[in-house]
């Protein structure tokens, strides 16, 4: 989905981009929920259940924000898109990729985050410009649990250092 307003639509410019950058926001969602819970499903191996527990973590929370992010839409009322070849065209990030073990999970959700906490604090930017300060204060909660999810996701990436204690 693309916004354009008419002519004869009295929203400005940046409330336009708002509503835009909560429709990509809102594919994001979704996009970023079915990459980890694709990655719930189908990881193996000897962490199996470290690793279906934290995607199933992940999936839950991010999951939960696809109602209010649509909701955040019609507040500026404008109708909320809902079809799924709407949600992967408005969404910035990529699709997964075959990931054949669990750090090449976690580098697709890596880059994924690091994309949607950027398209998050665009939003925020625009909400607040827009003087729409309950949708920046959604956001800005967003952005919060993506660098928590970034932060877990990074720590789970590095390699574990050998102690040199035995
Ligand atoms: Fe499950």
């Amino acid at each position: 989905m693309h916004y354009d307003k008419g002519s004869d639509d009295q929203m400005s410019d940046v409330m336009v981009m708002l509503v835009n950058n909560l429709a990509k926001n809102l594919g994001n969602s979704v996009i970023f929920t079915f990459k980890a819970q694709g990655h719930h499903w189908n990881v193996e191996g000897d962490t199996f259940t470290q690793y279906h527990d934290f995607f199933g973590m992940i999936y839950e929370d991010v999951q939960e924000s696809i109602d209010p992010m649509a909701e955040n839409i019609r507040k500026l009322d404008v109708k909320a898109p809902h079809n799924l070849v709407e949600f992967a065209q408005m969404s910035s990030l990529e699709d997964s990729p075959e990931c054949k073990n669990v750090q090449m999970m976690l580098k697709d959700l890596f880059k994924a985050n690091a994309q949607f906490v950027e398209d998050l604090n665009e939003g925020i930017e625009l909400a607040e410009k827009c003087r729409e300060y309950g949708i920046a204060d959604f956001l800005t909660e967003r952005v919060d649990m993506q660098k928590k999810w970034h932060w877990m996701i990074r720590s789970h990436m590095k390699k574990t250092v050998p102690s040199y204690r035995k």
